[in-house]
């Protein structure tokens, strides 16, 4: 394989949902500061999972055991379908995309509302959380209190929702991956020496204001990150090497002051549309161990 070849071989591997939080875009910041050389791979936030493929593409994860996990089943769930039956996974959103329009989105969305809801196979509902996935507002996974799936219907015109070069690829990375549904502080439970863990919360939010608190039932506060802030230090004292994404507040800084914190730069879309006048946000990386 020539350089070029290589590189679009490697480009294959890569989160077959979008994902709030998503680090597609600082994956080459953040690779720079993970080891290069490790036990396995634990990453208990897993989301879309950027990091996982991009550590797969470049060969890091070889022979490795590897704990992927998050607390959402429904995530959790396609993973698993994805991995076992990509193909009937592929064939039943050829026919959702073929029906996609406005009426058949609602349609989907809200059977988690019915009974019917609980009669779905594995697969058909790896189905519709991937189909809602590429034609909600923004790749959005929103709940209500009854756990019901409410985003509204994004505006593509023409979502990929059936990427199948993509879920075959991703299906191949997965092959050999431990995936289970389960809150963070259960890694524990598979570490040993000098594995890799890579934890990416739902983050400290830069503004705690009393509305966020009462009506985000996902808020990460200082409860959970304190909680999450003691399995660091456990894994750091197992001798594993624990890397941390999260916001760069005075909160999470405090926490981790003993730790190496290191700044990842990402460029915010949302403040200014002209591109010469975007600002840089800053967030943080916090690692366990020094230079290698
Ligand atoms: C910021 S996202 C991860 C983004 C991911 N790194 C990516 O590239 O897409 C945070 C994830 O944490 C999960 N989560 C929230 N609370 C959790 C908990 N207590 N235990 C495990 N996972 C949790 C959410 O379901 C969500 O998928």
């Amino acid at each position: 394989m020539n350089a070029r070849e290589n590189k679009l071989f490697m480009k294959k591997y890569q989160p077959f949902i979008k994902w709030v939080g998503g680090k597609r875009g600082l994956l080459k910041q953040l690779l720079e500061i993970f080891p290069k050389e490790f036990n396995n791979y634990h990453e208990p936030f897993l989301g879309g999972g950027a990091v996982f493929f991009e550590l797969y593409s470049k060969g890091l994860l070889k022979n490795k055991k590897i704990y992927l996990s998050d607390i959402n089943s429904e995530l959790i769930n396609t993973y698993n379908v994805v991995k076992k039956y990509p193909h009937k996974l592929i064939n039943n959103l050829e026919n959702f995309k073929e029906k996609h329009n406005k009426e058949f989105y609602y349609k989907t969305r809200e059977i988690d509302r019915k009974k019917e809801f609980n009669n779905l196979t594995k697969i058909q509902r790896a189905t519709r959380f991937i189909y809602l996935n590429k034609t909600c507002f923004n790749g959005l996974y929103r709940v209500n209190k009854k756990r019901q799936f409410n985003t509204p219907i994004g505006s593509y015109k023409n979502p990929n929702i059936a990427d199948k070069d993509v879920i075959l690829s991703a299906s191949k990375a997965l092959e050999n991956a431990i995936i289970s549904d389960k809150p963070f502080n259960e890694v524990i439970n598979n570490t040993t020496r000098n594995d890799l863990v890579y934890f990416d919360p739902p983050y400290y939010p830069l503004n705690v204001t009393s509305s966020f608190t009462a009506y985000n039932e996902n808020a990460f506060l200082d409860n959970k990150q304190e909680e999450l802030f003691k399995i660091f230090e456990e894994l750091h004292k197992q001798e594993c090497f624990v890397l941390h994404s999260n916001s760069d507040t005075e909160f999470i800084h405090n926490l981790y002051i003993k730790y190496q914190q290191h700044a990842i730069l990402m460029a915010n879309r949302n403040i200014n549309s002209d591109i010469t006048k975007r600002q840089k946000i800053k967030e943080l990386l916090i690692r366990s161990f020094k230079d290698e």
